[in-house]
């Protein structure tokens, strides 16, 4: 049975777009096909720079979004405004700083607990639901637990840098961080750097996994493959 949904990430649609000014390739097109060809969620992660996603396009997308929309960003009030406004079946928080090129760690929610707890009642109490991108640290999870988050989303890049090595090495801080979070009643959602090649054991060995995020490498494969056959090759993988 397959548990794990598939929500396609299309800041590389807009990166490609924004390379040449103009409006192709069309990111709301890019989304409709997405769709169109399996895809469970739509992604976008407007950063402060407006570098790949812009706000306008998280507005225009709204309306033909008939999945589930989860927009990611660190949560500064010009972003807060933005998903209060558009009002997504999902948030998730991104601890990212303005200069980074990726998101390149998950939360100290040690450190942000008030802030983060703040910022979750907001969302919430407008009907989104939140996720909090963290690593597989337990003590972190617990504090996320705290917070009154939803969701956690684990943050996989250390999964798919050592899962080539070992993977049962490389899978089991994740294992362990699941179960903690489910037993405390957090829901689980996944991503970064998975691919068609670590994405089956992921999802495969991770219990309670609701949804992975996939951006660059999916979107990458599409000029492989293209991307409907993209797509259910990711769809493959979950089942
Ligand atoms: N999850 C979060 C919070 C992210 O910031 C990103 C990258 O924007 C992803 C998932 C997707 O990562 P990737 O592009 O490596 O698939």
């Amino acid at each position: 049975m397959k548990v794990t949904r598939l929500s396609v990430n299309i800041n590389k649609i807009a990166t490609l777009r924004n390379a040449r000014g103009g409006s192709i390739p069309d990111v709301v097109k890019a989304a409709v096909k997405c769709q169109e060809f399996g895809a469970e969620g739509i992604t976008v992660h407007p950063r402060p720079d407006e570098r790949h996603i812009r706000y306008q396009d998280v507005r225009d997308l709204r309306s033909v979004i008939t999945t589930e929309f989860n927009i990611e960003g660190y949560p500064s009030q010009r972003f807060i405004d933005l998903v209060l406004e558009v009002k997504p079946h999902q948030v998730t928080l991104v601890p990212d700083s303005h200069d980074v090129i990726t998101s390149n760690q998950g939360w100290n929610v040690i450190k942000y607990e008030d802030f983060l707890k703040e910022v979750i009642k907001g969302f919430q109490q407008a009907g989104i639901r939140t996720s909090l991108f963290v690593e597989s640290d337990l003590t972190q999870i617990e504090r996320a637990s705290a917070t009154g988050t939803n969701r956690i989303e684990l943050y996989t890049e250390p999964y798919a840098r050592n899962y080539a090595e070992n993977h049962e090495k490389a899978i089991s801080p994740y294992v362990r961080a699941a179960k903690w979070a489910l037993e405390l009643g957090l829901e689980l959602n996944a991503g970064h750097d998975l691919n068609l090649t670590n994405l089956r054991y992921f999802s495969k060995n991770l219990p309670g996994l609701l949804e992975v995020s996939i951006g660059h490498a999916l979107i990458s494969d599409a000029l492989y493959y293209g991307l409907e056959k993209t797509i259910q090759l990711y769809l493959e993988q979950l089942q």
